[in-house]
């Protein structure tokens, strides 16, 4: 079988990181491309990846700078091959209701959450398609699909996401690359476990199945939509939430 590349961003973030294990034991070689500024968050990824040694690697990266993430591919493909699998999980929030917010705040987020995605997805697409093989997944949010209070920057990304992901579905459906969204619910990470416990609980009380996701019930949708054989799921966006929001 070919060992497919496969690039995380966002990758030794929460949900990054349990994505880049996932596809390492599925047999990929990974590549966990981040903001490369903090060398002792980068040695703690490191030293969790041991388990799966020689299958991840780490390349710093920033996805709200289109260079930036030229020069990312361009190492990649020099140092393992060609990208067949791109994950944008790179993400950031600047909450704060919208009569506070400030353009900086606008702007940074966006920079990030979406033209990180077009940043990314641009520097893929020619070569998946040249080669008739590709897989993308951008994770998204459930609060882009029922909005958040505090979020009106964060909801338009993560909504804008899906768009973006349709949209270009469509233009490489024949090429044997696809791309869909996964819209995460309230998962059990850093980010949320910051949130106070008494928000947190009330959080809980609201979703379903009566727990928190876990970073793997999200690895695990990621390494199912990359795998070789999901070739007929595309433009999709698949809710992982514990039933916290259904739709149809
Ligand atoms: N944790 C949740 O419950 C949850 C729910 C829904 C959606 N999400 C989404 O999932 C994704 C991952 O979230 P997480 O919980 O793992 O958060 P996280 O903060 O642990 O990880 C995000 C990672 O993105 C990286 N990053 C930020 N800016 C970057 C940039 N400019 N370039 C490259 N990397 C950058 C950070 O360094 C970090 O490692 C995000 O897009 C987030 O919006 C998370």
């Amino acid at each position: 079988m070919t060992t497919r590349i496969a690039v995380v961003t966002g990758g030794i973030g929460g949900l990054g990181s349990e994505i880049c294990r996932y596809l390492a034991r599925a047999g990929r070689r990974v590549i966990a491309a981040d903001l490369g500024a903090r060398a002792e968050r980068i040695d703690a990824f490191r030293a969790e990846m041991a388990d799966i040694d020689g299958r991840v690697a780490f390349e710093p990266v920033d996805v709200s700078d289109f260079d930036s993430c030229a020069d990312l591919i361009r190492r990649v493909e020099a140092k393992h091959g060609a990208v067949d699998i791109l994950v944008n999980a790179a993400g950031i929030t600047r909450d704060t209701s919208l009569r506070k917010m400030t353009p900086e705040q606008w702007r940074t987020l966006m920079q990030v959450n979406l033209d990180g995605v077009f940043n990314m997805c641009r520097q893929v697409v020619d070569g998946m398609s040249a080669r008739g093989f590709g897989r993308i997944v951008n994770i998204s949010s459930v609060n882009g699909q029922t909005g958040q209070f505090g979020q009106t920057n964060y909801a338009a990304a993560k909504a804008g996401m899906h768009g973006f992901s349709m949209a270009l579905a469509r233009e490489v459906a024949k090429k044997g690359v696809t791309v869909n969204s996964v819209s995460p619910g309230y998962c059990r990470t850093a980010m949320v476990m910051a949130v106070p416990e008494e928000i947190r609980n009330q959080i809980v009380a609201q979703i379903p199945v009566g727990r928190l996701g876990e970073p793997a019930d999200i690895a695990r949708t990621v390494e199912f939509l990359t795998a070789d054989d999901a070739g007929f799921i595309t433009g999709a966006n698949i809710p992982v939430n514990g039933g916290y929001f259904m739709s149809f």
